[in-house]
This record gives C-alpha cells, sequence and structure tokens, in this order.
C-alpha cells in the first residue's frame, strides 16, 4: 500500500503504529490527528518531512476527511477519546469523536472506494466474572459499561453496517488494554509509574481485584499491520497476548521495581461502574493469519516501560500536573457523591 492514512496517530497507540509501519513497510504514512491534550508531538519526532507527513485535523471534518482520503490507499482509524475516567466526566467529545468522527471517516472511505480497518476495544462486550477461564470471542454479545465503551460499540456497529450495506472494505480488531512507551500519564500503568519517579504514592481504584489482560503496543502494532494486509473485510479479530493480571498486582510490581515496600500506595474512591475483569481469546487471529506477540513476559515488559519513563522525562512532564489536577476534582467530585 503505498500510501496510509493513520488517524490519531500521535495519540499512543497510533503514534506506535506509524514507528512500526515506517520500519516494516514502504508505505508513506499520513497521519491525521486533532491534536487533543492525549496527543504529544514529540511522539513523532524526527518523523515528519520523510515518508510521514502529519496533518492537524478533525476526524469529524468532512472537508479534511475527504480530501485526505481521496488520495490514499489505505485508512486505519486509531482517532478517539480513549480514557474512561473522562468519558464519566463529560461524555460529549467521546460522542462526537468515536461516533460522528467514525461516520465521517466511513462515508470519505465509501466515497473514494479506499480499504479501512478499525481499532476498537476488548471494552465493547463488557466485563467478565473475577476467577473464571471464560474469555472473550469474536461472538461475545456487546454489552459496554461506560460512555468510552458504548461509543466505540456504536462505532464498531456503523463500521459493520457500512461494509454490509455499502460494500465498504473494511476489517475490524476489538484489543485488550495496551501499555508501552508513548502511552499519556492519565492511563493506569504511566500514572503509577511517573507518581514513582516524583516520589508520590500510586493510587489504586478500589482493592486493586479488577483484571486487566495487558499487550505491549508493539504487538498490537502488528496485529493491525497483520489485519491490514491479510485480513477478510467485514471480519472482527479480537487482539491480545495473554497478559491477564489483577491491578493489585501490577502496582505490587512496580513498587517492586522501585524498591517501595508494597504496601506504600493510597487506595482512593473506586471508578463508577468499574469493569470486573477483560480477557482475550485471539484464537481466530493467530489460526487464520497466523500472528503471534513478540512481548510475552509482562515483567520485563513493564520493566523497560519503567525505564522508558525514567529515561524520557522530557514527554511526559509537561502533562503530569495537569492530569494530576483532573484526577484531584474527580476525586473530590467522587467522594461528594457518595455523601
Ligand atoms: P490516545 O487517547 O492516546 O490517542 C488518541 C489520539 O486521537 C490523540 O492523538 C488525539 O489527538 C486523536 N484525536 C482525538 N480526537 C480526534 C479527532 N476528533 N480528530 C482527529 N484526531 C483525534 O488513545 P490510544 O490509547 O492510543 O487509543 C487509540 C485507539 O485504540 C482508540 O481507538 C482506542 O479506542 C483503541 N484502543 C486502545 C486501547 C488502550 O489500551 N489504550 C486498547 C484497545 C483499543
Ligand atoms: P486504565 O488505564 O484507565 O484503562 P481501562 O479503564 O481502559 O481498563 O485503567 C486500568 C485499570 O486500572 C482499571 O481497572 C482502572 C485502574 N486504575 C487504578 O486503579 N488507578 C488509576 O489511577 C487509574 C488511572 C486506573
Amino acid at each position: 500500500m503505498a500510501k496510509i492514512v493513520v488517524t490519531g496517530g500521535a495519540g499512543f497507540i497510533g503514534s506506535n503504529f506509524v514507528h512500526h509501519l515506517v520500519e516494516h513497510t514502504d508505505s508513506h504514512v499520513v497521519v491525521l490527528d486533532k491534536f487533543t491534550y492525549a496527543a504529544n508531538e514529540a511522539s513523532l519526532m524526527g518523523m515528519s518531512g520523510g515518508r510521514v507527513t502529519v496533518v492537524r485535523g478533525d476526524i469529524c471534518d468532512a472537508n479534511v476527511v475527504n480530501e485526505i482520503v481521496s488520495h490514499a490507499d489505505a485508512v486505519v482509524h486509531f482517532a478517539a477519546e480513549s480514557h474512561n475516567d473522562n468519558s464519566l466526566e463529560d461524555p460529549s467529545p467521546f460522542v462526537r469523536t468515536n461516533l460522528v468522527g467514525t461516520y465521517t471517516l466511513l462515508e470519505a472511505v465509501r466515497r473514494y472506494g479506499v480499504r479501512f480497518h478499525h481499532v476498537s476495544t476488548d471494552e465493547v462486550y463488557g466485563d467478565l466474572p473475577l476467577g473464571t477461564p471464560e474469555k472473550f470471542t469474536e461472538y461475545t454479545p456487546y454489552n459496554p459499561s461506560s460512555p468510552y465503551s458504548s461509543t466505540k460499540a456504536g462505532s464498531d456497529m456503523l463500521v459493520r453496517a457500512w461494509v454490509r450495506s455499502f460494500g465498504v472494505s473494511a476489517t475490524l480488531s476489538n484489543c485488550s488494554n495496551n501499555y508501552g512507551p508513548f502511552q499519556h500519564v492519565e492511563k493506569f500503568i504511566p500514572r503509577q509509574i511517573t507518581n514513582l519517579i516524583d516520589g508520590v504514592k500510586p493510587k489504586l481504584y478500589g482493592a486493586g481485584h479488577n483484571v486487566r489482560d495487558w499487550i505491549h503496543a508493539e504487538d498490537h502494532s502488528s496485529a493491525v499491520l497483520t489485519i491490514l494486509e491479510q485480513g477478510t473485510t467485514g471480519q472482527t479479530y479480537l487482539i491480545g497476548a495473554d497478559g491477564e493480571q489483577d491491578n493489585l498486582s501490577v502496582l505490587t510490581t512496580l513498587l517492586e521495581i522501585f524498591g517501595r515496600p508494597t504496601d506504600w500506595f493510597d487506595h482512593v474512591t473506586d471508578r463508577p461502574g468499574h469493569d470486573l475483569r477483560y480477557a482475550i481469546d485471539s484464537t481466530r487471529l493467530r489460526q487464520e493469519l497466523g500472528w503471534e506477540p513478540t512481548h510475552g513476559d509482562f515483567a520485563e515488559g513493564l520493566a523497560a516501560t519503567v525505564d522508558w519513563y525514567r529515561t524520557h522525562e522530557d514527554w511526559w512532564r509537561p502533562q503530569k500536573d495537569a492530569t494530576e489536577a483532573r484526577y484531584r476534582v474527580q476525586e473530590t467530585k467522587l467522594g461528594e457523591g457518595r455523601r
């Protein structure tokens, strides 16, 4: 594919994917990103100008989208409002970007006959009980819990409808929780790593028994490229690397890396509607397309991620204070809500 548009390419997973494309393909990459609070120019440092072009624009803006899509061979769609806690605070940008933005892109790829890959989350399936072997498959019914996951679920449905009704050539993927370099400090792992670097106690929601199925962002990127190149139109692929961990275990590993006692953290008010457990069965992707993750050892990947944040303070420092200020406001509101 000569020209690939990556929406949200200045965000966490999008920027990892741009690095992956530059390393593993000869394609020209056009990043279309609105540069919200979640984007970071430094994630694409040194890339712009060569095979990467960066366009500042909104996926809800049909003029910008049509112009870019009309020259593309494929669109890989990462752009989204992505944080559950923010969606509980103000759902409106989630509805706009995740639904209207996806619709705008679908209309453009339909008009210009461009291949589309839609990046989504396993959170569209709701949650699983703790302590069971049950996992999400491509056939699990949708049952989203939050404004974030429900708008992602809606965007998946739009893609499926545009495939069936208009013959758009699209694939979909639903991936589990990502970790790795370039993740915004609002998310669980980077928030706690950067707190520990600053000598501040990590913050755990509730008892920390909630389970997430962690995958390294590089493995997510290789899976998306595999699906883009070999996936069947209309098909959904679940992406996961068998990385289930409860939050308390992740935190304990981080505390050990930083040489802190394992009880050196604050329990904070739990997230309303907090999903208990996610777990992915990625058999289809592995058997049909031959994909395998390469970051199998979570503890090793986590230690490398800690090193990355330790050596890239310039990248995350500008966002840290504002993020923690937002969390303080949220914590106060949640506390008031309980009274
Ligand atoms: P992120 O919040 O780090 O990045 C989102 C990017 O989208 C940012 O660069 C932002 O500027 C851009 N964006 C937001 N609104 C836009 C708009 N209207 N127009 C153009 N650009 C806009 O998100 P992420 O964690 O990298 O997630 C990327 C995608 O992967 C999302 O679709 C998310 O649902 C999905 N996903 C994320 C995870 C995870 O663990 N983070 C797991 C599975 C799936
Ligand atoms: P998060 O990174 O927000 O991802 P998601 O909501 O998509 O799973 O959170 C991961 C888990 O960590 C989730 O169970 C909520 C929990 N969490 C904390 O315990 N403390 C925190 O400060 C944050 C941000 C999340």
